[in-house]
């Protein structure tokens, strides 16, 4: 699971129209004077590296962070703002000392802004749906809902479980929960009402997306992920959704047969990671 590991973001959703928040076909003035605008003037960076730092020039926006505690690349969401800025972006966190920096998953019809940056592809992943229309089995394990206050648990659980380029830290993890309006952190416990694993589902409107699943070493290989795939697609459902999204390496085997297992269906369009 990319985002490393987050499918329901802004970023995602977007195709050049869409990131600009505009609808170039109907407004075309407008849309011309606002990126004349957002090409010129001073690039505004708030927040001090290694921090999350904003990047504003007029109306374009972006958002970068370190990618994690391991990996000196940065992580660059893109809400608003064409090539030029991104490229400026890129320039600035750069110069804060990152080696690389890295988009999040896009489909394709979002990657031309960020191609025109000089971005290429890094990575592609593998992007599943699960219909929520078919019937979820019962989950072996009592799955619960947690707190924000979880995360630190959360995080040593994600660290052991993923390898150091995917592993996501408290800041990664944040965002994980931040990327849609709503969203759900689920955790099994152990005997001692510690954290075992975790789920973290992002809840759209008519799509959930399930940002992320990992069950501590010590616990895999006991049902527990299942448990945490399938009441994630429950809770999706009764919050109305239809369908969950989920993205994943295509070298995951563990969690591509989970999901398969768990009814999840590869889509023909794989999502990449860009980078530069
Ligand atoms: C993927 C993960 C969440 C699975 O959790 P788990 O509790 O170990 O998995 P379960 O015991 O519920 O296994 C359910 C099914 O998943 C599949 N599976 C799980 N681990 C597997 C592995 N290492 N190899 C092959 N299949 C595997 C099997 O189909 C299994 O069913 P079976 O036991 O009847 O064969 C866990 O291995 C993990 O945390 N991995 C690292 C983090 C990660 O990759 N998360 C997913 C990101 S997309």
């Amino acid at each position: 699971m990319s985002g490393p590991g987050v499918v329901g973001r802004e970023d995602l959703m977007s195709d050049d129209s869409k990131s600009h928040g505009i609808d170039s076909a109907t407004t075309p003035l407008r849309f011309a004077a606002m990126s004349v605008e957002a090409n010129r003037g001073r690039l505004i960076t708030r927040g001090s590296w290694p921090d999350s730092v904003t990047l504003r020039r007029g109306w374009a926006r972006a958002e970068a962070r370190p990618w994690n505690g391991d990996h000196a690349e940065a992580s660059m969401r893109l809400l608003r703002g064409g090539s030029p800025f991104l490229s400026a972006c890129t320039d600035t966190v750069t110069g804060l000392g990152a080696t690389g920096v890295l988009s999040p998953p896009l489909p394709t019809g979002a990657q031309k802004v960020w191609r025109r940056a000089g971005y290429e592809v890094f990575l592609k992943l593998a992007l599943l749906r699960l219909d929520l229309m078919k019937p979820i089995p019962t989950p072996s394990h009592l799955v619960v809902e947690a707190g924000v206050e979880c995360l630190d648990r959360i995080a040593e659980i994600d660290a052991a479980a993923f390898d150091s380029f995917w592993r996501l830290d408290h800041r990664g993890l944040t965002e994980a929960v931040e990327a849609t309006k709503n969203a759900r952190l689920l955790i099994i416990r152990d005997a001692d009402g510690q954290a075992a694993g975790f789920a973290i589902v992002g809840l759209g409107s008519a799509i959930a997306y399930l940002q992320r699943v990992a069950v501590h070493p010590d616990w895999q290989g006991n049902g527990m992920g299942r448990s945490l795939v399938r009441v994630a697609g429950r809770i999706a459902r009764s919050h109305g959704a239809n369908a969950v999204l989920l993205n994943t390496q295509y070298d995951n085997d563990g969690a591509l047969a989970l999901y398969e297992a768990e009814g999840y269906r590869e889509l023909p369009e794989p999502l990449a990671l860009l980078r530069i």
